[in-house]
């Protein structure tokens, strides 16, 4: 299992105690997720932030953005360094021209799905995507409760992957615990985002590996 720790559930106050033991554990990715007040009921940080975050990490960034008209943001996600730049379905109207925009940028595209709705929707992208992220809680918080439903969500996205032949990956954002991150492994999810299950522990690089020992 890939696991991408949410800097979401971090301390702000110490961020660079926070990357200094990220930098040295075993997780795959950071998962950042920028917030805009629009789009979701909620604002985290912007590009002068991230700047920093980047510079300061050393492992690929999934930059996750919660944000209406994400189009006009990549520019500034590629300056970043972000291997993944992951866009709202539901914040883009020409999506086929956002995902190539981005793969010109040098990044790989993304693209996330919040919790109603149906992943049928991807049939005609999800072979210009290289990942899925399903929501398992409404964006906008950490620390919320996962849906259940996302399991069966999961199943009939991986027979869509599979049918069209895409190599995207599924990923899994919101309430990721051992307990559902066992269930999400089951079903045949890749990459696990996991917030306040990792920065809110004592052993918050032991949890990393309990998760990707997951399969
Ligand atoms: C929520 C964010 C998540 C969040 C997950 O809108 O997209 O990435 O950080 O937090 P947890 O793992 O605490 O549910
Ligand atoms: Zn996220």
């Amino acid at each position: 299992m890939l696991v991408a720790p949410s800097l979401l559930a971090a301390d702000f106050g110490n961020l660079e105690r926070e990357l200094r033991w990220f930098n040295e554990s075993g997780a795959d990715m950071l998962h950042l997720d920028v917030m805009d007040g629009v789009f979701v009921p909620n604002i985290s940080f912007g590009f002068p932030v991230l700047k920093h975050v980047a510079r300061l990490c050393k492992k690929p960034l999934d930059v996750h953005l919660m944000i209406v008209e994400p189009q006009k943001f990549i520019r500034e996600v590629a300056e970043l360094g972000a291997r993944y730049m992951n866009i709202h379905y539901e914040a883009v109207t020409h999506h086929h021209r956002v995902l190539q925009q981005i793969r010109e940028a040098g990044m790989k595209p993304a693209v996330t799905l919040c919790p109603s709705t149906p992943v049928d929707v991807l049939r005609d992208i999800i072979c210009d995507v290289d990942m899925v992220l399903l929501m398992s809680v409404n964006p906008g918080f950490g620390g919320q409760k996962f849906i259940p439903q996302t399991l069966r969500k999961v199943e009939r996205l991986r027979r869509l992957i599979s049918e069209a032949n895409s190599q995207a990956l599924i990923e899994i954002d919101g309430g990721v615990n051992m307990e559902t991150g066992r269930q999400l492994a089951e079903v045949g999810a890749d990459v696990l985002v996991a917030g306040s299950y990792v920065f809110g522990a004592e052993d918050p690089a032991g949890r990393i590996e309990a998760l990707k020992a997951l399969s």
